[in-house]
């Protein structure tokens, strides 16, 4: 049966129109453009915080782009990769530019995503029906940390060679299997040439495919159920009876696409800023320890993760080794990871938006945010920054002051999640509007 002719009017004239309507005979190009872009309704009372969802997109296309330029001069071989990213740097036209805009675009990426996961507590977002938009957020976010932590060892520095013979010892924590787990994950006994081969084969292609993939499925999700928004409002609820178009919502395309570019100005200010004149960030988006070749035989005195991986570094030291093995820190971080799986389940308030939810929520909000920023801290700087808490104390007599505040702090964490069934159905809300307030 031949198929219905399409609709082909208000499209511009000349070779340009001819060209679109040559394309969309063979392809579903002006179904998609309706169906995500100028007919897709988003509500009308986005602010702020709506901005770093394509601002995560844009990070991850200057990461493709500027690592798929790195990998043109980049040697995957532990005895010439150190030099050949000094080469990149001092002896590649612009070379310098693209490493460190893919340096930059590492932790701007996690600022991103971070800020884009608090919106999401913050307007309860990950609720009913937007579970699984969350959930695909949460399998991106755990992608992000692998690409972030197998692409660290690729400069083949002193951090990125004991950073990563730190967190693969972790697995062999594991009971049972964990010795034969770490020698399957560096494939051999010490991180050497064979993981440096196999964590640049999953950073260049298999995990940015994976995210590719999940951001994919993440907007598909988005678009089946629609964008929430600062008040939580469904804006579904209320249609045009005439038009059946969402009363509260406006189309995407040209409303958001322009809104969205003064976001990508903002951003790309900020991250020309910091390219061009503080790269290193005082340590925290390259470490000065990277800069010395990576030395098996040569421990450094501190090593530390990047800080997006600090508030679960933290948590990591914060608990004690039971039986001589570190096991139960390496569960504890795991599950502050896995744990967010759960949020759409666990959060039994009646309203979506902190605009309207009660004071304990809040507070609980509060609480779990500074715990993570001190936790993050806490993760970058030696346990002894504190001092020892006084010698005749009982129990804690001598332990340090930092690693007390981590524990203290770790169990904040959980708490936010663990109580929340019941903080959230005992609160005090107030009422949710019928329509979105501007
Ligand atoms: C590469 C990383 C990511 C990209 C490119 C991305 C992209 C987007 C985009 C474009 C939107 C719609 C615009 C907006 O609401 O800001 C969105 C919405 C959303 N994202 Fe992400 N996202 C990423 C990571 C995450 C993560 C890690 C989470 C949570 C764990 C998450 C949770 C959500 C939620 C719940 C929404 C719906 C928000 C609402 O409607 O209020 N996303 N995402």
């Amino acid at each position: 049966m031949a198929a219905a002719p399409k609709n082909h009017d208000n499209l511009p004239g000349g070779i340009l129109g001819k060209a679109i309507i040559w394309v969309d005979d063979r392809f579903p190009l002006l179904e998609n453009w309706k169906a995500h872009l100028s007919e897709y309704y988003a509500p009308k009372n986005f602010n702020f915080w709506y901005y770093f969802g394509s601002l995560a997109m844009l990070v991850l296309v200057l990461q493709i782009v500027t690592g798929i330029f790195l990998t043109m001069n980049y040697k995957p071989d532990a005895a010439l990769a150190f030099a050949s990213v000094e080469y990149i740097m001092r002896d590649v036209p612009w070379g310098w530019l693209i490493r460190y805009m893919h340096s930059t675009g590492a932790s701007m990426f996690f600022v991103v995503v971070y800020l884009h996961m608090f919106r999401g507590l913050m307007y309860g977002s990950y609720r009913k029906p937007r579970e699984l938009i969350w959930i695909f957020g949460c399998l991106i976010y755990l992608t992000l940390m692998a690409e972030a932590f197998f692409g660290y060892l690729l400069p083949w520095g002193q951090m990125s060679y004991w950073g990563a013979q730190v967190i693969i010892n972790l697995f062999a924590t594991v009971p049972f299997i964990g010795e034969d787990l770490a020698v399957w994950i560096r494939g051999d006994y010490n991180v050497g040439d064979a993981t440096l081969n196999r964590f640049f084969a999953f950073h260049v292609i298999a995990l940015p495919l994976v995210l590719l993939g999940l951001v994919a499925a993440h907007i598909l999700a988005l678009h089946e159920v629609g964008s929430n928004n600062p008040d939580g409002v469904e804006i579904k609820k209320n249609k045009d009876p005439k038009t059946g178009t969402p009363l509260d919502g406006i189309p995407f395309h040209p409303y958001y696409t322009v809104k969205d570019i003064v976001g990508v100005v903002v951003f790309l200010m900020i991250f020309t800023v910091i390219v061009f004149f503080m790269p290193e960030m005082g340590g925290y988006f390259l470490e000065y320890n990277n800069f010395i070749p990576a030395d098996p035989l040569k421990t450094p005195e501190h090593i530390a993760p990047v800080w997006y991986f600090t508030p679960f570094y933290a948590m990591l030291r914060a608990v004690p080794s039971m039986f001589g093995s570190q096991f139960p820190g390496v569960a504890v971080m795991g599950a502050a990871t896995l744990i967010l799986f759960a949020l759409p389940w666990l959060d039994r308030g009646k309203v979506k938006s902190i605009r309207y939810r009660g004071p304990v929520y809040k507070a609980w909000l509060w609480a779990f945010v500074v715990s993570f920023l001190i936790l993050g801290y806490l993760g970058v700087v030696p346990t002894t920054v504190w001092g020892q808490l006084p010698k005749g104390l009982p129990l804690l007599g001598g332990m340090d002051t930092a690693t007390l505040v981590a524990r203290l702090l770790t169990i904040v964490y959980f708490l936010f999640f663990l109580l929340m069934p019941w903080y959230t159905k005992n609160d005090k809300e107030l009422p949710e509007p019928e329509r979105v307030t501007s």
